[in-house]
This record gives C-alpha cells, structure tokens and sequence, in this order.
C-alpha cells in the first residue's frame, strides 16, 4: 500500500497519511497510535450509505469494537444538540480515557468530533477521516475544532490536535460535482497565498488530486506549526474568508463555503490595489471561473459590511484581512473597519 507521509509537529504531534484505497488499511494503520480500545465513529448520512460498513468492517477485523454515530448529512448538524447526543452516546458505548473518537467525513463531521474528543472525559485521542477534498486540505488538519450556534458558525471551539490523520483520495470519487469543487477554492488559495508552482500547476483542471492533496497538506502543517493557536501568520489561511463567511451569512448559507469563499479570494484581490499592492483579481478569476466558480456577488458593500462586523476575526475597531501582494505572496492588512468599508464600497458600491 503506497501512501504519503506528513509529520505535524504541534501540541501534539501526528502523522497525516495520504493514499488511495488506505481506508482498508486503516487497522493496522491506528494500532501504533491508540493500541487495543473501544472506537466511537462520528458520520453523516452521505458518507454512513456509501462507505460506513466498509470502515467498520475494516475496524472490526482488525480487532477493534467500534460504535457508529450518525447525523444528517449537513451544516445544520453541526450543532450544540447533536453534539450532547453524540457525547451521550460516547457515555453509553462505556468509552474510557484510553479510547478514541474518529471523524468519518467532511469538515461538519471532523469539527464535532473533534470538539467531542476534547471535551469526552477532558479529553480522549482523535482520528480523523476525512471524505471530502475541503476536509482532506483544511479542516482535518490543524486541529481547530467547534459547533455552531445561533449567533454565529463555529462561535463555540478548541484547539484540539487529531493523533492521526488518514486521507483515502479514492473515498473523494464519490462526491458530488459542487462539493469537490468547494474543495477546489481552498486549493487555489494555497496557491495564491504561499505557493506559485501548486498555482501553475492548478491551471489545467482537473489536477493530479494525491500529489495536489499533499502538497495543501504540507503548506497547512508549516503554518500551524508555526502559529498553532492562530495569532498570526496562521490567519494567511483566512484568505478570501472574511468576505466568504460574511457572503455565506447573507445567504442564510445558501451558498456553500467553497463558492463563497471563490467570491471572498477575488473581493479580496480586488482589495489589493486599493491598499497600494498588486492586482491579480482578473488573472484569479479566470482560473476560478475554470473551475466553474460563479464569481458574481449578489451583496453590496452594506451588507457585507454589516456581516463582517461580527467576524470573529474582528478586534475591537480593527480588522486584519489577508491580501495578495503577488501569486504566491499574501500579507496580513490590519484596516480599521470604517476604512474596509470603504474600500468595499469602492469594489462592490
Ligand atoms: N481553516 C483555517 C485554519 O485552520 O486556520
């Protein structure tokens, strides 16, 4: 079985392992991290249907006694209910503290599961994976985990670092077309933000996907492991996302995460110019529109405006946006949010 590794050097330290076809693997694959114990399986529905006796299949003939949970596939499980029936459920599985959590999806899925592993008995090991393209390059790595709640998406979190991370690039065959491609505008913002080769490399869709995966991955573990706890470059992966989560709020997340995060990356590119660095808006935006992003933004300033003034990345009057000063190059811009104002107005009216 031929895989990639990446070693994560944090709080705690892990291995994301990436590869076709190592979900059969994964047994073998966990014993080293968590030895003989109970497994509490976290997954929704999408994922349960098409591959959730296979895994559980797998953890059993490895010798494992694993419990599945799942949630409707969907944002709207991500909540603080499902999460007290899932740890509920941890507690009715008679899970100890040498037991561990796995995360069996897409970022809804990793994020709860997460937040469960670090609040299970203060704390149990995690294991993450994930089954869609965003999850494999975003959000199974770096170890943020939360829920949302009423006032807002992911208001309620930790840090909390997975013990192991394994990526089966084959379990993304099945996804639907605008889910892989959400996937695809954290790809690109690798690229815009610290690596001009994976952008040249991204300008002929569809791209080698395992060597694509990796290459994220890396670029991800050298910023965590460089901020962890998100005080600062770590924020340069908030590209394109203050203007994304304030799109995807407006639409009452109508609009998924990935298109509104494309919107975000070229609101932002067209930000840069008007902070006196570089514009690279046109040339981002055809190879978003390659992918077949729709990069029309249906918001006027106003109400983006509105939006962003309770991002959680907003500090008092202050907010730090992430800007490209070249393809491969983005710089953190503290404005004062009457300033970001109005710049969007000049980009958006
Ligand atoms: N998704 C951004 C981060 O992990 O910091």
């Amino acid at each position: 079985m031929s895989y990639t590794t990446i070693h994560v050097e944090a709080s705690r330290s892990y291995d994301i392992l990436i590869g076709r076809g190592i979900l059969d693997s994964i047994g073998e694959m966990l014993r080293p991290i968590v030895g003989d114990c109970r497994l509490g399986v976290l997954t929704d529905s999408r994922v349960d249907e098409l591959y959730g006796d296979r895994l559980i299949d797998t953890l059993t003939a490895a010798g494992y006694a694993a419990d599945k949970f799942v949630v409707p596939a969907g944002e709207a499980s991500k909540c603080a209910d499902n999460l007290l029936e899932f740890l509920n459920f941890l507690a009715d599985c008679k899970l100890t503290r040498s037991d561990a959590v796995i995360a069996f999806g897409g970022g809804v899925v990793g994020d709860m599961a997460g937040l469960s592993a670090a609040l299970y008995l203060r704390g149990v090991k995690f294991i993450q994976i994930p089954t869609t393209l965003l999850a494999a390059v975003d959000s199974s790595v770096g170890g943020k985990t939360a829920i949302d709640i009423p006032a807002g998406k992911n208001l309620v979190g930790a840090f909390y670092q997975p013990s192991l991370v394994c990526c089966d690039t084959a379990l993304m065959d099945t996804l639907e077309p605008d889910i892989y491609r959400d996937g695809c505008a954290e790809v690109i913002k690798y690229g815009v933000i610290l690596d001009k080769t994976l952008y040249d490399k991204l300008q002929e869709p569809p791209f080698d996907r395992e060597s694509v995966v990796a290459r994220c991955v890396e670029i991800k573990r050298d910023v965590v492991q460089q901020d962890e706890f998100d005080n600062g470059i770590r924020g340069l992966l908030n590209f394109g996302h203050t203007f994304g989560h304030a799109i995807e709020k407006m639409s009452n997340f109508e609009v998924s995460h990935g298109a509104a995060v494309a919107k975000g990356m070229v609101i932002a590119a067209r930000m840069a110019p008007l902070c006196g660095l570089c514009d690279v808006a046109e040339e981002l935006s055809a190879l978003l529109q390659r992918y077949g992003f729709d990069l029309s933004s249906p918001y006027s300033a106003d109400d983006l405006y509105d939006a962003i003034l309770s991002d959680k990345k907003r500090r008092g009057g202050n907010i730090t946006v992430v800007l490209p000063k070249a393809i491969g190059e983005c710089v953190l811009v503290t404005l004062a949010v009457e300033e970001l104002y109005d710049k969007l107005k000049l980009i958006l009216g």
